[in-house]
């Protein structure tokens, strides 16, 4: 075979070698080139024979085509057709939604694009709104508004039981002398995680080039803090998975909480960052102010959510409201007395204004990645509407409007392979 582009020798019969949309490829053929992804990180190097799984990485990658050996050039994949009545149904669905950012923005206009074709391309409608019971007409039980914030602080809440591995991790992501060995005894100590970290190291989210079947190589490959981060996020998150359904949908909540950590991972990757896996937690954590709320202030959270309803704002600013703050801020006494790493705390708590956080790169990947999720409509924690994008954040990020749309094709097929994985842990 000869992919070098130099001639055949007498006697040696050329094989062909076609660049095959992926829809045509099948396993058992043989890679004629390197597939990489829009990173650059290779997937498959040449000359491996393609296998079912492979197949599997290239479409969660976002590879539309590539190079086998034996093939001949197929035409360029149509996109699947979409009705056009299904289109602008969609777009007169989603225009409401966005009436508090501005769609003349170029990253606003590319989200819309994307939510648009996103919706139109199978996405079931948007549930309904869910029943908001009546208002209570005392309001017993609520805290007075403008000492909600105090009130909460000094309030003795029986937090959810946080493992007490999240401190451990906590230590090895402060101490800068940690060793991968240290980390992969804290993780140990918890069976269900290793397993749970194991087959998501191994999925085709990290499309590593050789299986792994222990923690101490996967955290060689993947970093140590990172892989502490991501155990952290997955630690905390799944404290709260028994959550009664009264104000909240838990697995909606959930969807949205994993694709903002998903978007901020795969936005981080796009800035060339080295923290991917901090983003991912940061952004899985972003509203766990909100879900405190729910648990432990369900009246004042039916308050707020009724007054967004009514007015027609964002669910945040009606926070702002009737509880004189924002889940944010609940989110950040939260990480702050859980003395969780800085950057999750920098990031997470300041999603809703970005350039008040002391670390505002971070932050701007939350909230962007945040106001894509709720366009795309993925999840949701209560919100209906698209949060404002601050502008300010998105250059501060640097990245070009389109590869927005690349993010949120991404970011839709990640979740399906991170709920596959999540499944026994998500409600
Ligand atoms: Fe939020
Ligand atoms: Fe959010």
């Amino acid at each position: 075979m000869n992919v070098s582009g130099a001639a055949p020798r007498p006697g040696e019969i050329e094989e062909p070698m076609g660049i095959t949309a992926l829809a045509q490829i099948r396993p058992g053929m043989v890679l004629a080139e390197d597939v990489r992804d829009v990173n650059g990180r290779l997937l498959l190097s040449r000359g491996k024979t393609i296998a079912p799984e492979h197949i599997r990485v290239f479409k969660i990658w976002g590879v539309s085509r590539v190079a086998v050996l034996g093939a001949r050039e197929s035409a360029p994949a149509e996109p699947p057709a979409v009705d056009p009545q299904r289109i602008e149904a969609v777009r007169r669905e989603l225009e409401p939604r966005f009436r508090h950012t501005d769609r003349r923005h170029p990253a606003v206009a590319e989200m819309f694009h994307s939510a648009v074709l996103f919706r139109a391309g199978g996405e079931p409608p948007f549930p309904p709104e869910p029943e908001l019971s009546p208002a209570e007409a005392s309001g017993a039980g609520r805290l007075p508004r403008r000492e909600f914030l105090e009130g909460f602080m000094e309030k003795e809440i029986a937090l959810p039981e946080i493992s007490s591995i999240v401190f451990e991790l906590n230590e090895v992501i402060a101490n800068p002398l940690s060793t991968a060995d240290q980390m992969a005894q804290v993780i140990h100590k918890s069976p269900s995680l290793t397993a749970l970290l194991l087959k998501i190291v191994n999925s085709a989210l990290y499309s590593l080039p050789t299986p792994v079947d222990r923690v101490s190589l996967a955290v060689t490959l993947i970093g140590t803090r990172e892989l502490s981060a991501l155990a952290l996020g997955l630690s905390v998150i799944s404290a709260f998975n028994h959550i009664p359904r009264r104000v909240i949908d838990m697995r909606r909540f959930l969807e949205h909480s994993l694709a903002c950590g998903i978007a901020c991972r795969l936005l981080a990757a796009q800035k060339n960052l080295r923290q991917t896996e901090q983003l991912f937690s940061a952004g899985l954590l972003h509203d766990l102010g909100r879900l405190i709320l729910y648990l432990f202030f369900p009246d004042d959270m039916l308050a707020a959510l009724r007054t967004a309803r009514r007015e027609g704002i964002c669910l945040y600013e009606a926070e702002r409201r009737e509880l004189g703050c924002i889940h944010a801020w609940i989110g950040q006494v939260l990480l702050k007395k859980w003395h969780l790493p800085l950057l999750l705390e920098h990031a997470s708590c300041f999603h809703h204004e970005p350039e008040a956080s002391p670390d505002p790169l971070p932050a701007a990947i939350v909230h962007v990645a945040d106001v894509l999720v709720n366009a795309l409509g993925i999840g949701s924690s209560g919100e209906i509407l698209v949060p404002p994008l601050r502008p300010a954040a998105w250059e501060a990020l640097g990245l070009p409007p389109e590869c927005l749309a690349t993010v949120a094709l991404q970011t839709a097929r990640h979740l399906e392979t991170m709920e596959f994985l999540l499944r026994e842990t998500l409600p």
